[in-house]
């Protein structure tokens, strides 16, 4: 398995992923995604967006505010129990979660800790220009209760009939004690959140459906199901919104953790909104001629840590032969061609003159349907390397014969394998290849 110094490396050489304010020294554990990574995340979300919400009948998407009324908070239950436990070492002055730390000693000094004490993980800001307490607001740290308090406008503009969910993709924030594994955890991060509203009784069997879907989905975006787990939570660790809550785990280079969670949040949030606002926030079943609450199951991922785990599964080193019948090593991403940041490279067999025109033409032929790119510096041999290096599954190369038989050459990313087609079914062909 590749280790996480590999990746970060890799992340920053090739444009996926920089430490954000670097020049000033960085800013503790934000990151920004670089022009390949902003590629790579946003296929993620369009995988998630287009499988989830636009293939299915009974899903509708969200885009809800990141700032809400404050009151939501209460209602949630964030302002009195989002919190981890704080401990701080009295000698180095450096803070731990108690739960996060094995020994009672602080673990960078030896230094006696401080009794733990609740820390709440909500970043707050202020309203208009006065900082006062009836100005707080605060920056959601989850996508959901945006979907809750939005339930009976989604109902009305769309008369669902249950079961039916909700999703949303967008930032939260929390203000964590301990960060790091690099975008693992982060203080501000994305989420792709679905509420799916359900009949009290029939919860727990589509519970665990929503479990099964998420990991066919990875499946079929590659990651072997071994690569898995599915952790059911003790009652220790329940959420206090949640009846049973099952992540599902990755097999991460520092053991198995949590890429999501999949949480039977019963009708808390509903009743709790209701009660606090005031509102109605039920569902009128006309069959049975009755109101009540719906349950809530809620597949909840976080759009970095998927990404994480595509980058790190994606990446292989091989052995591969060079010109001169040698072997070298090749890096290999191994990217799904849905999420590969780059669909096809389009490479002149050499900065020859006479090569320049054609390869640009065919560059700008593929562009309007495919993420191209056009490189024609150095061997073709190496760029054939930095491609692979990037995950782009398909190049395709202009040499002088194309020149007279309008012709190229298609290399295959993971076989290496290379076929000749003339430039009028390159699109159809670079289709079909891509959706394999
Ligand atoms: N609405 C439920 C909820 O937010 P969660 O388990 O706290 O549940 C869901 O978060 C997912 O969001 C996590 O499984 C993870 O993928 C992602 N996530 C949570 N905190 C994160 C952080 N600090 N950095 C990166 N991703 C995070």
């Amino acid at each position: 398995m590749v280790d996480l110094s590999t990746i970060v490396s890799l992340a920053k050489r090739r444009g996926f992923v920089f430490q954000s304010s670097e020049i000033y020294g960085g800013l503790a554990s934000t990151y920004d995604y670089g022009p390949l990574g902003v590629e790579l995340k946003r296929n993620i979300k369009d995988a998630w967006w287009r499988h989830f919400i636009q293939q299915r009948d009974d899903m509708v998407g969200l885009d809800s505010a990141i700032l809400m009324h404050p009151e939501v908070w209460v209602a949630s239950g964030h302002i009195a129990g989002f919190a981890d436990p704080l401990v701080e070492c009295k000698a180095c002055n450096h803070r731990f979660r108690a739960d996060h730390i094995e020994t009672d000693v602080c673990p960078d000094c030896g230094g006696e800790l401080t009794a733990p004490r609740q820390f709440n993980l909500m970043f707050k800001t202020f309203i208009g220009p006065v900082e006062d307490t009836a100005s707080i607001a605060y920056l959601r740290p989850e996508t959901a209760q945006g979907i809750f308090v939005n339930f009976t406008n989604v109902l009305t503009a769309t008369r669902r009939k249950l079961p039916f969910g909700i999703g949303q993709i967008g930032k939260s924030f929390r203000n964590e004690i301990t960060v790091g594994n690099f975008i693992f955890r982060t203080r501000e991060f994305e989420q792709m959140e679905i509420e799916y509203f359900v009949k009290p009784g029939t919860d727990e069997e589509i519970h665990a459906r929503w479990v099964q879907d998420y990991l066919d989905w990875f499946e079929s975006l590659g990651i072997p199901r071994d690569h898995f787990r599915v952790r059911p939570h003790n009652a220790e660790e329940l959420s206090h919104y949640s009846k049973a809550t099952h992540d599902i785990e990755y097999d991460f280079p520092w053991g198995f953790g949590e890429l999501m969670g999949v949480a039977n949040r019963t009708d808390f949030d509903l009743k709790a909104h209701s009660e606090h606002s005031g509102a109605r926030l039920d569902y009128f079943d006309e069959e049975a001629q009755e109101h009540f609450t719906p349950y809530v199951v809620e597949p909840a991922l976080g759009v970095d840590r998927a990404f994480l785990i595509f980058l790190m599964d994606a990446y292989k080193e091989e052995e591969a032969p060079t010109a001169e019948g040698k072997t070298e090593k090749r890096i290999l991403l191994k990217l799904h061609p849905t999420l590969a940041p780059v669909k096809v490279a389009i490479l002149p067999l050499s900065r020859n003159e006479r090569l320049r025109p054609k390869a640009r033409e065919v560059y700008d032929l593929l562009r309007p349907h495919f993420v191209c790119q056009f490189d024609d510096a150095q061997s073709i041999g190496r760029r054939y390397r930095r491609q692979d290096e990037v995950g782009t599954p398909l190049c395709v190369t202009v040499d002088f014969d194309s020149l007279d038989d309008n012709a190229v050459t298609i290399r295959d990313r993971d076989t290496m394998e290379q076929i000749r087609v003339p430039t009028s079914d390159l699109i159809t062909t670079l289709h079909q290849r891509l959706l394999t």
